[in-house]
């Protein structure tokens, strides 16, 4: 049994509750204390393997998530995650007591890829252990695979309080409008993701498996039973959906009828894979 989620910001759950139903658990868009408007466009570019946004964590802010978001939420019956992001160590923490206050909420998970954040170990580590000081709910950190080395993100974290880590999100790639050879993206930049992920996200949970003796939801081009399996083998002991939700929203009813997987519920720590060397250089 794979426990599946969806990945944070890949499935609006108001606007398709049927698909966030076919999870065990649905993953909020990053909120924020303030409400953002996002980038403008285009934020959205395709290419050949895989998709390009700079969405700039778009989202209505705290106040308005509990007053109007949040009830809907809970009318799903899917245990609720709600993904948090922010600027500063003070903004994370804020959020966290907000939420750690909700019995609708089950987990948090901390973005810890938000623009202006740093990527760097130490700054990750402040932000898990300012929110582990507002929370007692399941902390989970998502991190970035743009780091020089995944599995000493990991360790900070772990030491810093985290529950659970959530890998990969995005990383940083820019397309071209052959036509203008401009940028197709108004930000020119943007978040990569979908299948040319996949390699990445594997070896950065291979490293943190390695690293620490937490849960790790696996997210990074993950659209068949395969893929989850792969995931799984490398120390993923849930998986999450991303990408593929937008070709096909009923990517997650398709793994579990191709695993012959029931819902599973919470998700629940998996043994580390057998012993495996730890983070070998690339070439
Ligand atoms: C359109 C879009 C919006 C996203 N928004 C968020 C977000 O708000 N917070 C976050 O942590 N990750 C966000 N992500 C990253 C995904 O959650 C996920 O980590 C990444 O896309 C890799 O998984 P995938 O290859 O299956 O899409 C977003 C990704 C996409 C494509």
């Amino acid at each position: 049994m794979i426990p599946l989620l969806n990945a944070s910001g890949c499935l609006d759950a108001l606007t398709a509750p049927e698909v966030a139903r076919q999870l065990d658990a649905f993953v909020t868009k990053t909120v924020t204390p303030l409400p953002r408007e996002g980038n403008p466009p285009p934020r959205i570019a395709e290419t050949e393997s895989g998709m390009l946004n700079s969405i700039g964590l778009q989202n209505p802010g705290i106040d308005a998530f509990f007053e109007s978001t949040l009830p809907r939420l809970s009318g799903l019956g899917v245990p609720i995650w709600v993904s948090v992001g922010g600027f500063s160590a003070e903004d994370y923490a804020g959020v966290c007591e907000r939420l750690d206050a909700s019995d609708e909420v089950a987990t948090i998970e901390l973005n810890l890829s938000c623009p202006n954040v740093e990527e760097a170990p130490e700054t990750a580590a402040e932000l898990v252990a300012a929110g582990r000081l507002a929370t007692r709910k399941p902390l989970y950190a998502k991190l970035s695979p743009a780091t020089w080395d995944i599995a000493e993100s990991a360790r900070a974290v772990a030491d810093a309080g985290a529950d659970g880590l959530s890998l990969i999100n995005t990383i940083r790639g820019l397309a071209l409008d052959r036509s203008s050879g401009r940028p197709v993206l108004a930000r020119a930049a943007g978040g990569y993701s979908g299948p040319a992920l996949k390699p990445i996200a594997l070896a950065c949970i291979w490293a943190c498996a390695s690293a620490v003796d937490l849960p790790i939801v696996g997210m990074g081009g993950v659209a068949s039973a395969e893929d989850a399996k792969d995931f799984v083998s490398v120390g993923a002991s849930a998986v999450a959906l991303g990408t593929s939700l937008f070709v096909d929203p009923w990517t997650p009813a398709r793994i579990r009828a191709e695993l012959g997987d029931e819902r599973t519920g919470p998700v629940t720590r998996q043994q580390p894979p057998a012993a495996r060397s730890a983070s070998s250089p690339t070439t």
